[in-house]
């Protein structure tokens, strides 16, 4: 962390291309929202209490996102430009050092790259007031077009909109990430007149405010442009998704993690798994899920926010929401848990078994086409195919317990609320509404009876 930096977020503004009633920055991509991506690369560099977020669309949906990673908010009430929404800072910011300044829809740019154009800013020659990136782009459409001086300083920057076909036809392009130097910011800033087309006042603009008092902004020149994509529209917001989880399979890959064609395979940011884990393609792994070493994540399944031991095998096509799988855990193909369930060490659950706000004890086994809603069961409990937790009364929610070592028979329906308690059997096809005390067989249904003769009788 280097104390003399700081730096600038502004995440103020709607988004208009994105046609959204949700505030741009707060569109995600890579499971994680554009302006976090932002703050995140900014913290890995800048103490948190010394970035400040320029706020103003969504204001607060912004700042609940963003505080727990603990930066400081300015408001900007009308968005009047990104030259109006720095000069805000002014007095919360600090007031000198050096001063990164980031838009919050670029949500690619990495730690290493700020550091380089810290770095390129401290070398520069004196004079030097401000050093932003640039790159090279084939296409540079929508983005503001560097005007080289003379002396190979940047003399100025223009707007896709204010260019003429000259300047349109200029492919290096400018970023949006600059370091400045905080005084000279704080100084100059407010000599930045509002653009005669739109009225708002451009950020970009500063440059020729600080060539006019002598002072030269100068260019980090990146060969990969990857990383200053802004997110402007919904189809660069795929493209950013898209690059961000290719950048984070290959680092679990790189870190000991098997992934069968990555290219179909979504993983969040914020994903961890162990080593020689497999993800089997068209796996999606969402959110805040953490997986052990040694798994098995089968194609098309879908994890959020789920936490796995090691030794899990997850079968093909499982929906897994916030539940906690413990070592040797096995499900699949085509289980469901819903939220908050826990499932122990070396229990099996099988296909179409579903299940929510359920415990499954060790070495416990739901092995076909069952519903087990708010159920505690217990250790070494078999729970037989077709077996329902009638949880639900019309009204309120009731729970089902079943002791360790229970046997539940196929096709049973257990009435909540329920005691089954430990060694105890149901009998298949039953009905059971009252408490089954240890030991004992419940059955809850009616006996059969074969008639004899019956069929020649009908014919
Ligand atoms: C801006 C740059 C352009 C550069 C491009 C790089 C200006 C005038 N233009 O254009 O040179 O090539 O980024 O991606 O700076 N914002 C506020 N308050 C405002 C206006 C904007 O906070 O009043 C925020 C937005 O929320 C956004 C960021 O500033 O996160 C950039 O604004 P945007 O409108 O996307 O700028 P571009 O037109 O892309
Ligand atoms: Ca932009």
């Amino acid at each position: 962390m280097t104390q003399d930096v700081s730096a600038i977020i502004l995440a103020a503004g709607l988004g208009t291309r994105m046609k959204s009633r949700k505030a741009k920055v707060l569109h995600e991509a890579g499971g994680m929202a554009l302006v976090e991506h932002v703050l995140r690369a900014a913290s890995e560099l800048v103490p948190g209490e010394r970035v400040t977020v320029v706020v103003g669309h969504q204001a607060d949906a912004v700042e609940e996102r963003l505080r727990p990673l603990g930066c400081r908010f300015a408001e900007q009430k009308q968005q009047n430009g990104t030259g109006h929404a720095v000069a805000i800072c002014k007095g919360i910011a600090p007031a000198e050092g050096l001063l990164l300044l980031l838009y919050g829809d670029c949500p690619l740019l990495r730690k290493a790259t700020l550091n380089r154009l810290v770095e390129t800013h401290r070398a520069a020659p004196a004079g030097t007031a401000a050093t932003l990136i640039t790159v090279e782009l084939p296409d540079p459409t929508g983005y503001g077009r560097i005007i080289r001086g003379p002396e190979g300083e940047v003399a100025a920057i223009v707007e896709q909109k204010a260019a003429n076909s000259v300047q349109a036809e200029i492919r290096e392009i400018n970023s949006g990430i600059y370091c400045v130097d905080a005084k000279l910011l704080w100084q100059y800033i407010g000599e930045i007149t509002p653009n005669p087309a739109s009225g708002e006042i451009y950020l970009t603009d500063l440059v020729e405010v600080f060539a006019h008092h002598g002072l030269q902004t100068r260019a980090l020149v990146l060969e990969d442009a990857s990383e200053i994509l802004g997110i402007n529209n919904r189809v660069e917001l795929a493209t950013a998704d898209r690059i961000l989880r290719e950048r984070k399979a290959k680092q679990l890959m790189l870190d000991g993690v098997t992934i069968l064609q990555p290219e179909t395979v979504a993983i969040d940011m914020a994903v961890t798994i162990g080593i020689d884990t497999i993800v089997e393609p068209f796996a999606q792994i969402r959110g805040n899920t953490h997986i052990g070493e040694n798994c098995r994540i089968g194609a098309g399944s879908i994890l959020r926010d789920a936490v796995l031991g090691n030794q899990v095998s997850v079968g093909e096509y499982c929906i897994v929401g916030t539940s906690t799988l413990e070592d040797e855990v096995s499900i699949g193909p085509f289980s469901r848990l819903r939220q908050e369930n826990h499932i122990e060490a070396g229990a099996h659950i099988g296909n179409f078994v579903e299940l929510k706000k359920t415990r499954l004890g060790r070495r416990s086994k739901a092995m076909h086409l069952a519903y087990l809603g708010d159920a505690d069961i217990g250790t070494g409990v078999n729970i037989g195919a077709g077996t329902i937790t009638c949880n639900y009364d019309g009204k309120l929610k009731h729970r089902t317990h079943i002791g360790d070592g229970s046997f539940v028979g196929s096709n049973s329906t257990l009435v909540a609320p329920l005691e089954l308690e430990p060694g105890c059997y149901i009998a298949a096809g039953s009905v059971i509404t009252k408490r089954v005390k240890q030991g004992e067989l419940g059955v809850g249904r009616s006996r059969q009876t074969n008639v004899e003769g019956w069929v020649a009788r009908k014919a």
